[in-house]
């Protein structure tokens, strides 16, 4: 449990009650009691007026917010909102301002905005922790801290080319392991004092997502998302030093490309994001995302920190959930691992940049809406739910290996095809599995794949230490493994793996690949099955890339169709020890993924947790060895599924339910294994 104060599934958001006055914030109270609200998310942004200048603190209106919340039985989330420095900070202390990737320092404005190796800020942020852990660490309402603000963003100034020198001389020892690393050989890069490395931003290397040097690059992503998770592990020790019994969290985003939030995850009691998907977002994308962030801490609970309760603002068409959705996306997200159902936000605010963002209470002022209405409802019944979800687990026999690191060097790879896509690659055979009801675990390289039967690891372009050999065991045993074109090429340092693609997958995989063709926009090579395997038969499409690969004892289950490499393989599976290692040479169509999965799933005996329409996701968490099962309906339309003879209970109305079950649009049943009707 994050914390046993509240044990239910949280409910809340973020709440601005010092852009409001004391008329509404009694309003605010009152109407948080209507929509069953009890957690708020408070003093995200606040630094300014908690510290007005250099030597004041006032902690007067917080005491007062984080006093009259609990008294109404609202617990905080309590930021310590650093996530944007005040304005008398920058004039005074103009290191706290970044520079930005063409080179120019920025005023202050905006947020997330504080260079991460300015000494200003981090003194300064360090000091705020402190105090707030000092003032607020007896208070009843205190539930779990969020630190700072969903951190991101680079910087590119002469403190963080110092500390990026600094950090180059600990990864790497000497100048010339730097050297090696980044082949300077290359155009002449030979550097003789650390001093001469600058930073890669468009004053020197990179041009928009684009490199001379992918070494420096993905040097620079792992040194800046360092430095901001070092500003983010400051303020953590300075809490825990204080609370070591509260939970400390701060807010990812999904498949944020910046941070390597496999490192961070690390440093945080439990991990929340904030998911704002587009109304055209495939739920697929969505569920993938949480499963990510399940994946983080190896399938630890996590919190669901911010959702829209209707549109955003920052999109460029931002639709209005329909009704339903909200309730919708907020069970997937708990039928996925989340224990918390959180908002930004609370109250509409009536200036700057938010204020049509959605929000729990719009500007109407009043609980008579079509949005509040629903969230009070799903206040309603988190309520009933109390905690019989809470801490349930998911558990997979299949997992997708995603990477932060293998996604910087993909992007950055300067060829064979700006069409590659490495987050749409690993999609692509999450929705296979998602189509079927399979679960699926999204897991980071260092995790032990010991527990699992299948392992995808589409685009495995950079090979970690260890990796290939994790994965030689794991087929050794009899696990299924899949991995695709442009997998196996380089090594940490970007640097091709000499004496044939996949370098040291190919072994298990027991392939080579000679050449790899980048096919044009629309253009499409011919997946050939060689006679009815399983789900495929005939010939399919494969794009983007297309490696020419020879065989080296696996067998090939289908060729490509056309153009000079017809009839060279396109599909391969080898046998090795007890297991199977999956080759899949070019991007396959929608069709061939679907069929390609389902044989991998039979073969491997994973079970779908049901057969359902499209549309109808279906997922479980289990809970002291009984699954909860989640039915979301995501289509416009009822539809439903066939429970057969087993029997389960509705855990919102407490109802028996067996055989058909049906699931109105857009709504959700959540089913717990068993008859519980006598327990009523
Ligand atoms: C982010 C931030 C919030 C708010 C929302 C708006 O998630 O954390 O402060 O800006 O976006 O969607
Ligand atoms: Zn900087």
């Amino acid at each position: 449990m994050i914390n046993e104060k509240l044990p239910k599934i949280w409910y809340g958001g973020d709440y601005n009650p010092e852009q409001w006055d004391a008329e509404t914030w009694a309003e605010d109270n009152r109407m948080f009691k209507l929509a069953g609200i009890d957690v708020a998310t408070v003093n995200v942004f606040s630094w300014a007026l908690i510290q007005p200048d250099e030597e004041t603190y006032d902690f007067a209106a917080l005491d007062a917010t984080m006093d009259r919340l609990y008294k109404d039985g609202v617990y905080a989330c309590l930021a310590t909102s650093t996530g944007a420095h005040p304005a008398w900070m920058a004039k005074r202390y103009p290191d706290v301002l970044r520079v930005d990737k063409q080179g120019r320092k920025r005023k202050f404005g905006g947020r997330h905005n504080s260079c991460p190796n300015s000494p200003t800020f981090r003194k300064y942020a360090a000091r705020l922790a402190a105090k707030l852990a000092e003032r607020y660490k007896d208070h009843p309402g205190l539930l779990i801290w969020h630190v700072s603000n969903e951190y991101g963003g680079y910087c590119y100034c002469d403190n963080c080319a110092a500390a990026f020198r600094v950090w180059l001389k600990r990864r790497y020892g000497s100048l010339d392991a730097v050297n090696r690393a980044w082949n300077t050989r290359f155009w002449g890069h030979t550097f003789y004092d650390f001093d001469e490395i600058v930073p890669p931003n468009e004053l020197s290397e990179e041009w928009g997502n684009r490199t001379n040097f992918q070494g420096i690059s993905l040097d620079y992503r792992r040194f800046q998302s360092d430095s901001l998770l070092e500003c983010y592990k400051i303020e953590y020790d300075e809490l825990k030093k204080v609370t070591p019994d509260v939970p400390v969290t701060t807010n990812l985003m999904g498949f944020y490309p910046e941070l390597d939030y496999f490192a961070w995850a690390k440093h945080m009691d439990v991990v929340s994001w904030d998911n704002y998907p587009s109304i055209d977002t495939p739920a697929s994308f969505t569920a993938m995302t949480h499963d990510l962030m399940r994946g983080l801490k190896s399938g630890q609970p996590f919190m669901l920190m911010e959702q829209t309760p209707s549109q955003q603002n920052w999109q460029p068409y931002n639709a209005l959930k329909r009704p339903g959705v909200m309730r919708l996306w907020s069970y997937q997200a708990v039928a996925r691992g989340a224990d918390t159902v959180m908002f930004f936000q609370l109250r509409r605010s009536i200036g700057a940049c938010e204020k049509y963002h959605g929000a729990v209470i719009e500007h109407v002022g009043h609980e008579h809406t079509r949005v509040f209405r629903e969230c009070a409802e799903l206040g309603r019944e988190l309520g009933v739910l109390g905690d019989s979800i809470l801490d349930a687990r998911v558990e997979s026999k299949a997992a997708i290996v995603y990477d932060w690191e293998n996604r910087w060097a993909v992007d950055l790879s300067s060829g064979p095809s700006v069409a590659l896509n490495y987050v749409d690659e690993v999609h692509k055979y999450y929705d296979a599995l998602f189509r079927m009801n399979v679960q699926t675990d999204m897991i980071g390289v260092e995790e032990s794949l010991e527990k699992y039967d299948l392992v995808i690891a589409p685009v495995m372009y950079m090979l970690k230490p260890g990796f290939a050999a994790k994965v030689e065991a794991f087929v050794k045993r009899g696990g299924t493994f899949v991995t695709t074109f442009f997998s196996g090429i380089v090594n940490e340092s970007d640097l091709v793996t000499c004496g044939g693609y996949p370098g040291e997958l190919r072994k298990v995989l027991g392939i080579w690949a000679e050449e790899i063709d980048a096919l044009l926009p629309g253009q499409t090579n011919k997946i050939v099955m060689n006679g009815t395997v399983g789900a495929l038969s005939g010939q399919y499409d494969g794009s983007i890339l297309c490696d020419l690969i020879h065989l080296e004892g696996a067998e090939a289950i289908a060729t490509y169709g056309e153009d000079f490499y017809k009839g060279m393989p396109a599909v391969t599976v080898n046998k090795y020890g007890e297991g199977e290692a999956w080759y899949v040479a070019t991007s396959p169509d929608k069709a061939f993924m679907q069929g390609f999965l389902k044989n991998l799933c039979d073969k491997a005996g994973i079970r779908p947790i049901l057969d359902t329409p499209e549309g109808l996701e279906a997922a479980v968490r289990t809970k002291d060895g009984k699954r909860i099962l989640f039915l979301l309906n995501h289509n416009k339309t009822a539809t439903g599924a066939d429970m057969g003879e087993s029997v389960w209970t509705d855990a919102l109305t407490g109802e028996t339910r067996r055989g058909a079950v049906e699931v109105p649009a857009h709504g959700v049943v959540i089913l717990m294994e068993g008859d519980a009707s006598h327990v009523q």
